[in-house]
């Protein structure tokens, strides 16, 4: 499998729970390795357009409300196979369908206010960080 890196934001609501090291340490027991991270109180505008895609979907407002509701922790992680690894450790969508010991079962409470977000497919990867990061904020360690 391919080295890859993917976005990951640690939202608003697991943030607030104080569980950013532990999130962290999911992803370096996994393998990962991040690459960049900053903290961010995202305005309107910013999460309105990185999820552009679901501009139309009837929770679209609520999403964009939760999201700027306080800050987030947003990474890049990288490592072998990093898009489907981040998926994996976050766990569905809707934390009652998320397998136990998943970064949702754990943290998230609701599907609208689910912990994490991880890019889920190379391209949106691609689109996903450089919404977020200048490549000189990026360090790759090898
Ligand atoms: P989506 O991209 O489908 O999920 P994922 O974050 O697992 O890639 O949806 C983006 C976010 O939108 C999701 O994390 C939470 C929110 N959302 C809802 O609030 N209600 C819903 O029914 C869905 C599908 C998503
Ligand atoms: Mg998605």
């Amino acid at each position: 499998m391919a080295t890859e890196r993917t976005l990951s934001i640690i939202k608003p609501d697991a943030v607030a729970k104080n569980v950013i090291g532990d999130i962290y340490s999911r992803f370096e027991k996994a393998g990962l390795q991040i690459v960049g991270a900053k903290m961010l109180h995202l305005s309107k505008e910013q999460a309105e357009g990185f999820y552009a895609e679901h501009k139309e979907r009837g929770f679209f407002a609520d999403l964009v409300s939760f999201m700027t509701s306080g800050p987030v922790m947003v990474q890049v992680l990288e490592g072998e196979g990093a898009i489907a690894k981040n998926r994996e450790l976050m766990g569905a969508t809707n934390p009652k369908e998320a397998a136990p010991g998943t970064i949702r079962a754990d943290f998230a409470s609701s599907i609208d206010a689910n912990a994490a977000h991880g890019s889920d497919a190379p391209e949106s990867a691609a689109r996903e960080i450089s919404y977020f990061f200048q490549d000189n904020e990026l360090c790759p360690r090898s």
